[in-house]
C-alpha cells in the first residue's frame, strides 16, 4: 500500500513537529496538519510558530505551502488522507470517575467520531497521542459503529520526542514503535507506516509489536524515566543531610554501564506534559486491573516529585529567616525545561505559587515564556489576578530579576543563565544574598567565591 496523503488531527507540540519532519523527509507525500484551534493554525502559518523548538523553523518553513499544510479544514483533510494521525491532547481528567488520575479521552473520542462521520474507503488511523492501554479497542468500536463508508486499521505509534530536542529526536530517534493487529490487513498497515519512517530511519530501529504492547510501552518508558529522576531527587535530600554531593553520587553510579549516566540530574522536580500525566495514568490502570501494589509503587514516584517541589519552596522560606513577606525573589526560568516555551506542570509554577502565598514578590525572567502564560498558570492554581498583578514583576534579563532581590531561584537550566556575570551582579547596586539553584546551573565554587550564601538541591 502506497501512502501519498497524510493528515494529522492536532497541531500541538507532538503533531506539529512530527508532521513537519515527515514532510521534510518525504517531499512526495502531502502532509496536512489540522486543528480546531484557528489561532494555533494561524500561528503555524505565520513567521512566528506557536511553539519554540530549536531547528523547527528550518524544517517547517521550506516545506510549508509545498507539501506541508496547516489548516482548520478538518473534514476535507480526513476525507482525502490515506493515513490519519490522531495527535490530540490527553490531559488528566479533572472531573467525574478517575478524576485526577485517568486520562481524559474526550478529544480522542471526538476525533474518532469525526473520522467515522467523514471517512470514505480504507483509512489507516494512527494513535500518536499517549493513551491508556487498550484505547485502540475503543477507537475501533467508535469507528466501526459510526462509519457508513469507511474501513479502518488502527495502529499505535507513540511519539518519544522530548521537547527542546524534538527536531533531533525526530530525525535520529532511538526507535520507532508501531503496534498493529496481527491480521494480514493489520500487518499491511504496519508495513505501510513503517515504509514512511523507513525513508530516513534504519529498519532495525523500527519495532513492530501488537497494539497493546505499543500503547503500554509509551506509558512505561515515561514512568521509568520519571522514576530515575525521583530516585536521584530522593538521594539529593539524603545528600543534604550527610554532606555527600549528589552530582558526585550521580556520576559515580552512572558510570556503571548497567545504570548509565542519563536522567540522573537532581532537580527541583520534573515537569512537562507527560511524566506526571502518564504516571497517574499507570497508577489508575493498575488500580483498575486490581493491582494495588503496582499502583502504590508508581504513585511513590509522583509523591517524591511533589515533595521535592515543596522541599525547595520550604528551603527558600527557611533560609530567608522564615519569612519572605514583602521580599523580592528573583526567579530564573519558568518553562519546564530549557529550549521550550512550554510551561505545562513546570516546577516553577508551584514554587512561585508557594512564594506568592507566603507574601513574596517574585521577579520572573524566562527567555521564552510570556507574562500572559505565567498568569494563566498561576490563576489555574487558584490565585487571583489582582494578587498576581501586585506580586509578580516580569523582567527582561537575569540581572533585572536579581536586582534588589533577597534571593534568586534558578528553576530552568537555560544555557544563558550559565553566562551571567555574577561579579557584575555582586558589584552593582544590588546583591541578592541567596542563590537557590534547583537546576544545578551555576557553578557552586564560583558562587561561593563571590559570596552568596549558596544553596542548591543536594548541595550544602
Ligand atoms: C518526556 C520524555 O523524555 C519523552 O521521551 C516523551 O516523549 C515525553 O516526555 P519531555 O517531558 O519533553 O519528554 O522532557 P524531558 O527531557 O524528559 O524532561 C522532563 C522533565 O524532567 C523536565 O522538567 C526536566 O527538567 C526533568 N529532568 C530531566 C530532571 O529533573 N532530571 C533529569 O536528569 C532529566
Ligand atoms: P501535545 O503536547 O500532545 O501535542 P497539545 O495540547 O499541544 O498536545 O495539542 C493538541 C491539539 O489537538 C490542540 O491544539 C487541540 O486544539 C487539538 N484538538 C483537540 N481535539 C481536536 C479535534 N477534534 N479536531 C482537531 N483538533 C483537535
Amino acid at each position: 500500500m502506497k501512502i501519498s496523503k497524510i493528515c494529522c488531527i492536532g497541531a500541538g507540540y507532538v503533531g506539529g513537529p512530527t508532521m513537519a519532519m515527515i514532510a521534510s523527509k518525504c517531499p512526495d507525500i502531502q502532509v496536512r496538519v489540522v486543528d480546531i484551534n484557528a489561532e494555533r493554525i494561524a500561528a503555524w502559518n505565520s513567521e512566528e510558530l506557536p511553539i519554540f523548538e530549536p531547528g523547527l523553523d528550518e524544517i517547517v518553513k521550506p516545506a510549508r505551502g509545498k507539501n506541508l499544510f496547516f489548516s482548520t479544514e478538518v473534514h476535507e483533510a480526513i476525507e482525502t488522507a490515506d493515513v490519519i494521525f490522531v495527535s490530540v491532547g490527553t490531559p488528566t481528567k479533572t472531573y467525574g470517575m478517575g478524576a485526577g488520575k485517568a486520562a481524559d479521552l474526550c478529544y480522542i473520542e471526538g476525533a474518532a467520531r469525526m473520522i467515522a462521520e467523514v471517512a470514505k474507503g480504507p483509512k489507516i488511523i494512527v494513535e500518536k497521542s499517549t493513551i491508556p492501554v487498550r484505547t485502540a479497542a475503543a477507537m475501533k468500536t467508535i469507528l466501526e459503529a459510526n462509519s457508513k463508508e469507511g474501513t479502518f486499521q488502527v495502529l499505535s505509534n507513540p511519539e518519544f520526542l522530548a521537547e527542546g530536542t524534538a527536531v533531533d529526536d525526530l530525525s535520529d530517534p532511538d526507535r520507532i514503535l508501531i503496534g498493529g493487529d496481527p491480521t494480514e490487513a493489520g500487518q499491511e498497515a504496519v508495513e505501510a507506516l513503517a515504509s514512511v519512517y523507513g525513508r530516513w530511519i534504519p529498519n532495525e530501529r523500527i519495532i513492530r509489536t501488537n497494539l497493546w504492547s505499543s500503547e503500554l510501552s509509551k506509558l512505561v518508558a515515561n514512568a521509568f524515566l520519571a522514576q530515575r529522576i525521583s530516585s536521584i531527587n530522593s538521594i539529593s535530600a539524603l545528600c543534604e543531610k550527610t554532606e555527600a554531593d549528589v552530582d558526585e553520587v550521580a556520576n559515580a553510579i552512572g558510570m556503571d554501564s548497567r545504570i548509565g549516566p542519563k536522567f540522573l540530574k537532581a532537580s527541583v522536580g520534573f515537569g512537562g506534559s507527560c511524566f506526571q500525566k502518564d504516571l497517574l495514568n499507570l497508577v489508575y490502570l493498575s488500580g483498575h486491573f486490581g493491582l494495588p501494589k503496582v499502583a502504590d509503587y508508581w504513585q511513590a514516584v509522583i509523591d517524591m516529585n511533589e515533595w521535592q517541589k515543596e522541599r525547595f519552596s520550604t528551603k527558600i522560606v527557611q533560609t530567608l529567616f522564615n519569612t519572605v513577606r514583602g521580599k523580592r525573589i528573583g526567579i530564573w526560568g519558568f518553562a519546564f525545561k530549557k529550549d521550550t516555551n512550554d510551561t505545562r506542570e513546570s516546577a516553577a509554577i508551584y514554587i512561585c505559587r508557594d512564594l506568592i502565598m507566603e507574601g513574596a514578590n517574585v521577579a520572573i525572567y524566562d527567555p521564552k515564556v510570556s507574562k500572559e502564560q505565567v498568569f494563566i498558570d498561576l490563576e489555574y492554581l487558584g490565585l487571583e489576578r489582582a494578587q498576581l498583578e501586585k506580586q509578580i514583576i516580569m523582567c527582561s534579563s537575569c540581572e533585572e530579576s536579581a536586582k534588589n532581590a533577597h534571593g534568586v531561584a534558578v528553576l530552568t537550566e537555560w544555557d544563558e543563565f550559565r553566562e551571567v556575570n555574577f561579579q557584575k551582579v555582586y558589584d552593582g547596586m544590588f546583591k541578592p544574598s541567596f542563590l537557590f539553584d534547583g537546576r544545578n546551573v551555576i557553578d557552586a565554587v564560583a558562587v561561593r567565591e563571590i559570596g552568596f550564601d549558596f544553596y542548591a538541591i543536594g548541595k550544602g
